[in-house]
Formats: structure tokens, sequence, C-alpha cells
């Protein structure tokens, strides 16, 4: 079979959601009939909304109350979208770090991310324990679900990502490491806590290597010191982390003795 040549005048055009200010993303289709219950609403318009709703038209021929239909049915799309993401969130994020909320450059990470899924550098957060690693993370997965974008996300600390990963009869844990590798955005809390097995070395390679060659954003923590990756990780796996990722250095005391009774 051969490719056929369609001229560029009858490929089908996609929606231009960009020209009306909304972030690109799967929505429905308003349906034109409920343009004649605005104030402008007139049987011509409703015919022209439709025509773009089908792709037959471009959204220079609608008139602006027309084009104000379409902007307002989106923005309500997107809204109802940002409320999912952020309760599908608040049904995951452990109860420890529900109150952590993104600072500005966290927020705008997300924003990038969201925006440019394959071309923005991925997060290693270091620091000392109790500096609030894990919590800056989880705050950065919440400024995702505020952005309304349906990016899918998932989170593990290492060991129980090993836990889940270990073979075991009756289980096939080559699709489990798929279905992880291949999230939206990954987060794997505490890499490199305990000393690296053969095996843990071999796992944490292939997914950060997945991630690596696919060029997806992912958030790794570790109170590991930047100077001691190399030692603890690996030459392969710390290597690759320094080219992915932006580092967020995190200083001060262990914040849990201040909260001490
Ligand atoms: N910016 C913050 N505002 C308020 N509380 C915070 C903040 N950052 C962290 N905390 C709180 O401080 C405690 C320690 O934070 P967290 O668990 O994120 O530390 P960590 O760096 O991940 O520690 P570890 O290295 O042991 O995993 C938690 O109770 C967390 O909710
Ligand atoms: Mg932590």
């Amino acid at each position: 079979m051969t490719d056929q040549w369609i001229p560029p005048s009858q490929k089908r055009r996609g929606h231009n959601l960009a020209a009306l200010g909304i972030p690109s993303g799967r929505y429905p289709l308003p349906d034109a009939t409920e343009y004649l219950t605005t104030p402008e609403g007139n049987r011509e318009g409703a015919a022209r909304v439709d025509a773009w709703v089908r792709r037959e038209a471009d959204l220079d021929s609608l008139q602006p109350a027309e084009t104000e239909f379409l902007r307002q049915h989106f923005l309500r799309c997107v809204e109802e979208q940002r409320q999912k993401s952020i309760a599908y969130f608040e049904t995951k994020v452990p109860r420890r770090y529900l109150s952590a909320r993104p600072n500005p450059v966290a927020a705008a990470w997300a924003q990038a991310v969201v925006a440019n899924p394959d071309d923005t550098r991925s997060l290693l957060v270091v620091g000392p324990t109790g500096t609030g690693k894990t919590h800056y993370a989880y705050a950065v997965l919440r400024a995702i679900a505020e952005t309304g974008a349906a990016t899918g996300w998932a989170a593990y600390t290492a060991a129980d990502l090993y836990a889940q990963l270990r073979p075991r009869a009756g289980r096939d844990s080559e699709a489990t490491f798929e279905s992880i590798a291949g999230s939206d955005v990954l987060f794997v809390d505490d890499l490199a806590a305990a000393k690296l097995t053969e095996w843990t070395e071999e796992v944490t390679y292939r997914l950060i290597n997945h991630r690596y060659e696919q060029c997806r954003p992912a958030i790794f923590t570790s109170n590991v010191p930047p100077t001691q990756l190399r030692d603890v990780l690996g030459e392969r796996i710390a290597s690759r982390l320094t080219e992915m990722c932006e580092r967020v250095a995190l200083k001060g005391d262990d914040r849990r003795k201040g909260m001490a009774a």
C-alpha cells in the first residue's frame, strides 16, 4: 500500500485552540445550537459555529460574539478539568503533604512541563534530611494539577518502586515497569536512600535511561550530596541525572525538629 498524497487544501484542519487563548488539550466540543441561547445568538451565527466545530471553517469566518461563545465554552472545560485534576491530586497525595503549595519557581516549572513536556528539564531536589524535598515535589505535582491540563503523574518512593518491580510469580513486572516509566510526569522520592544493589542499580538505570532517552519530565529527590551522587548511584545514572535535571537545593535545619512537641 502506498501513502496517498493529500493536497494541503483538503487536509482536515485541527481546532486552533491557541488562537482562542485556550491551552491545548482534549475537550468536548460545543453544541452550536447553544449559541442560539446567548444574547447575540442567531441562526447564521450558529451555522458558522457549527462549521467551525466540524472543522469546515476557520475562526476568521466567525463574528466576535461567536468566537467569544467558543472561548467561554472552552474556558468552562478547562476549569472543569482543573477541578477534576485537583480533586484527583488530593485523593492521591499522602496526607502529610496535602497542604503543600507551590512557590512561583515550582509553579513555573509545572507550566513549562504542561506546555512543553518533551522540552523541559527534569527536577532533582536535593538537601539534607527534613529540609522539605518531598513537600516541594508534591507542591510541584499540585501545581501541575492546578494548570488544568490533563497531564498524568505517578509518585513512588524509590523503595516502593523496587518493591513493585521485584519479579514475582504471576506478575508481569515488565508491564509494571513500562506503565511506571511511561507516566507523563514521574516522581521518584528518596533516590539512593539505601545503598544500591546490583539489581536496584539496574532498575534505577533502566528507569532513568528511559526518561532520559524519551526526554520525559521527572522529579527526583535525594539527600545524597551532589558531589557524592556518582559514588552512590554509579557513573551511568549520575551522568544522565546531571544532564537531564535542573537542580533545586534545599537548605536549612531539619524541619521535623522544629515541629517536635
Ligand atoms: N515549605 C514548607 N512549609 C511548611 N512545612 C513544610 C515545608 N517543607 C516541608 N515542610 C514540612 O516539614 C517536614 C519535613 O518535610 P519533608 O518530609 O518534605 O522533608 P524531606 O526533605 O523530604 O526529608 P527526608 O530527606 O527525610 O525525606 C514535613 O512535615 C513537611 O510537611
Ligand atoms: Mg522526603
